[in-house]
């Protein structure tokens, strides 16, 4: 059977090893933040150095699997990005430091130092070719943009009607409990962020490898843009969770969203 669009519910650092290298056209990690939370196992309970060494063993699994123009985004925090960054640095050409910010409401938070609001993903390509679909994620003006724009020498302008190119600071809510599109586990990330992953840097058809799947968004969302996915799950109940939101999907729900992302 092949490996292409499923989840193995299994250790990625061996599953891997199922997927021959230069097959995947785009790699979204987002693994344990190393900050200790529960996924029902220990993967998140690993001190600093044991945390970076697993960090650079399954980042070495997981790079040859790209093809030579795919490309790689990684959700992290500011706790450790800095030493992961020179770890895939070394690796691949970086090309933004995406924040997102997660639109954390104005309460309480931290005392002796500012409040952490915002994730750090990081983009990276493996070769100067590497694909790039902007076209596809354009965010589209305004009507009162527009209509500022309504003198006789913007009529026609093309850049006018295809929208803006995204920025590197992306604001979308995090998913609350009452969100429609919230599962059972504790670090969600929305599908309006990995859509855009997906629709700029991996074509139609193409694959999507994801090795830390939690609760499948990155599974729904390459079904939802009309790409391949396949990727990795410790917890035997994320598993469960990531193949009935797979099968959810019906035909209808497979366009993608026309949510936009701000930023
Ligand atoms: C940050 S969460 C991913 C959340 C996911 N992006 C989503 O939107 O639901 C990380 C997940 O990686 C899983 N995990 C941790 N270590 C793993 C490993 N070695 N192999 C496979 N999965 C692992 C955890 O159980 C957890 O569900």
């Amino acid at each position: 059977m092949s490996w292409r669009d499923r989840v193995f519910c299994e250790d990625a650092l061996e599953g891997l090893a199922r997927i021959p290298d230069g097959e995947i056209d785009l790699l979204i990690a987002d693994p344990p933040y190393g900050l200790g939370k529960d996924y029902g196992n220990d993967s998140d309970k690993l001190d600093n150095d044991a945390y970076l060494a697993w960090t650079e063993q399954w980042i070495d699994a997981a790079l040859p699997k790209l093809k030579p123009n795919g490309s790689l985004y990684i959700f992290l925090t500011w706790r450790y990005s800095p030493e992961i960054f020179v770890m895939l640095k070394r690796r691949m050409t970086m090309l933004n430091e995406i924040v997102w910010d997660r639109r954390v409401p104005s309460m309480g938070g931290s005392t002796r130092k500012y409040s952490s609001v915002h994730d750090t993903i990081g983009f990276f390509a493996r070769a100067k070719d590497y694909y790039f679909d902007l076209d596809a994620i354009r965010i589209p003006y305004d009507a009162q943009t527009k209509k500022a724009r309504s003198r006789s020498i913007f009529v026609g302008a093309k850049w006018l009607e295809m929208g803006y190119n995204p920025k590197d600071v992306w604001s979308v809510s995090r998913l609350h409990r009452e969100h429609k599109e919230r599962a059972d586990h504790p670090t969600q990330k929305p599908l309006e962020i990995v859509e855009r992953m997906i629709k700029a840097s991996c074509p139609a058809g193409g694959v999507v490898l994801d090795p830390f799947m939690g609760s499948g968004t990155t599974a729904v969302a390459a079904r939802r843009c009309g790409r391949q996915f396949v990727g990795f799950e410790l917890n035997p109940a994320y598993c469960a969770l990531i193949e009935q939101r797979v099968a959810d999907l019906d035909p209808i729900s497979t366009q993608t969203s026309d949510e936009q992302v701000t930023g």
